[in-house]
């Protein structure tokens, strides 16, 4: 069923009530959800996010029956997820005066799933406004909550949050509003945020940050329930389940040779990422190092890093002696993964790798932290070529925070 409930004046939720068993991240919603799009009926009239793929059509076949879609001016997408940016194709071809208005991955991600010509996107960067003619909307890149894409839009008049996925939770319900709602909201509230954000805390804490000083009176995110009472418990739920406890018990090893400094670097973006998850990390340059010391440090670890840098198609210094140890001691509960810096082709790293595949630890290689994680922006074993530039540093701590949540989890 499609609504049009009234969130503020002039602004609608236009979405879709999915009361059935819906299949999502491998897990069965029992409860159902909501897709909650939003509609600014302002003089330049404003979509905020759509709906899921499957009920694209049906959606741009309401919109029809509410508004005359050439006065649609901008399609804000928040997220381009298909359960929320799912009827974008549909409606970009009906809106024909319609801008999307999104971050630049969105952009990037919509064109490859939707084919949608570049000339129709307007990308706003953190903290732009947008004059949609009556209301005013600011947005927030918060990337990685929970694809690398997104971003949150606040209307400064109403003072409403649109977050997307953020602060929602997965309940078909027909009545919207939180303070309607037939029970408490609380426990499938936190439900939704462990499933879906917590894995990603280190962002969420930095989006808290983006919005702590808005002026919140609503936030009207896209599954389940729009929030207009205590709003503020719900934004300190996720300010308090995102607090990142230091964890006394997981240690994490990085053991390394390097020819040139590069891998070295690449080591120390790495354990940045882990002593920021709260793990205890030791690094250690095989050069300064005996082997039973390193042996010690492994048999304590919870993950093992190694990483070389690559000559002749080679690990460089004694590293591979030291793995040879190393594979030896049980690592049947250990988290274990290969990096370095390559001139070239990094033969190095992938031999690493396969010692490591073959022995009884768990190999976080892309495919796994996929799965883990449910996003592709971490790629293992971590290859830097040459020196770790400002991207791939951030890359190389994204790394470590992405391997530090796999120990605190
Ligand atoms: Fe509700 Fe990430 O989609």
């Amino acid at each position: 069923m499609l609504n049009k409930i009234e969130v503020a004046k002039n602004s609608y939720c236009v979405g879709k009530i999915d009361d059935r068993d819906v299949p999502f991240h491998r897990l069965m919603l029992t409860k159902g959800t909501t897709y909650n799009a939003y509609l600014l009926d302002t003089d330049k009239a404003t979509l905020i996010d759509t709906v899921d793929i499957s009920f694209g059509m049906e959606f741009v076949k309401h919109l029809e029956t509410i508004m005359d879609l050439q006065k649609l001016q901008y399609v804000v997408i928040n997220h381009v997820e298909p359960d929320h940016a799912g009827a974008i194709g549909a409606l970009m071809n009906k809106a024909k005066n319609a801008i999307i208005v999104t971050t630049e991955l969105g952009k990037k991600f919509l064109i490859g799933m939707f084919k949608i010509k570049e000339d129709r996107f307007h990308i706003i960067r953190d903290g732009e406004t947008l004059d949609i003619g009556g209301k005013t909307l600011q947005f927030f890149e918060t990337p990685f909550l929970h694809t690398e894409e997104t971003m949150v839009t606040y209307c400064i008049e109403d003072k409403i949050l649109y977050p997307c996925d953020q602060f929602s939770t997965h309940i078909a319900n027909y009545e919207l509003f939180n303070d309607l709602a037939k029970e408490d909201i609380t426990e499938d509230f936190k439900v939704y945020y462990k499933l879906i954000m917590h894995p990603h805390r280190p962002y969420v804490r930095a989006m808290i940050d983006k919005i702590k000083n808005l002026e919140i009176n609503m936030i009207c995110p896209s599954h389940g329930y729009v929030l207009r009472k205590d709003v503020q418990k719900y934004i300190d739920l996720y300010d308090e389940l995102s607090q990142v406890e230091l964890s006394t018990d997981k240690k994490a090893l990085i053991v390394f040779s390097s020819m040139t400094g590069n891998t070295s670097k690449v080591a120390q973006g790495i354990k940045e990422g882990l002593v920021e998850m709260g793990v205890e990390t030791n690094v250690v340059n095989i050069k300064s190092a005996d082997l039973n010391t390193i042996l010690d440090l492994a048999k304590e670890a919870s993950a093992i890093i190694i990483g070389s840098s690559t000559k002749y198609g080679d690990m460089i210094g004694n590293i591979e002696d030291t793995i040879k140890e190393i594979i030896k001691l049980d690592l049947s509960e250990k988290l274990v993964t290969a990096f370095g810096s390559y001139g070239w082709s990094g033969e190095a790293i992938e031999i690493i790798n396969d010692y490591l595949r073959n022995t009884n630890a768990t190999l976080l290689d892309t495919s796994y932290m996929i799965k883990a994680t449910g996003d592709d922006h971490i790629k293992l074993p971590l290859r830097v070529n040459f020196a770790p530039e400002e991207q791939m540093k951030a890359q190389c701590v994204d790394t470590g925070i992405a391997i530090g949540e796999l120990l605190v989890k």
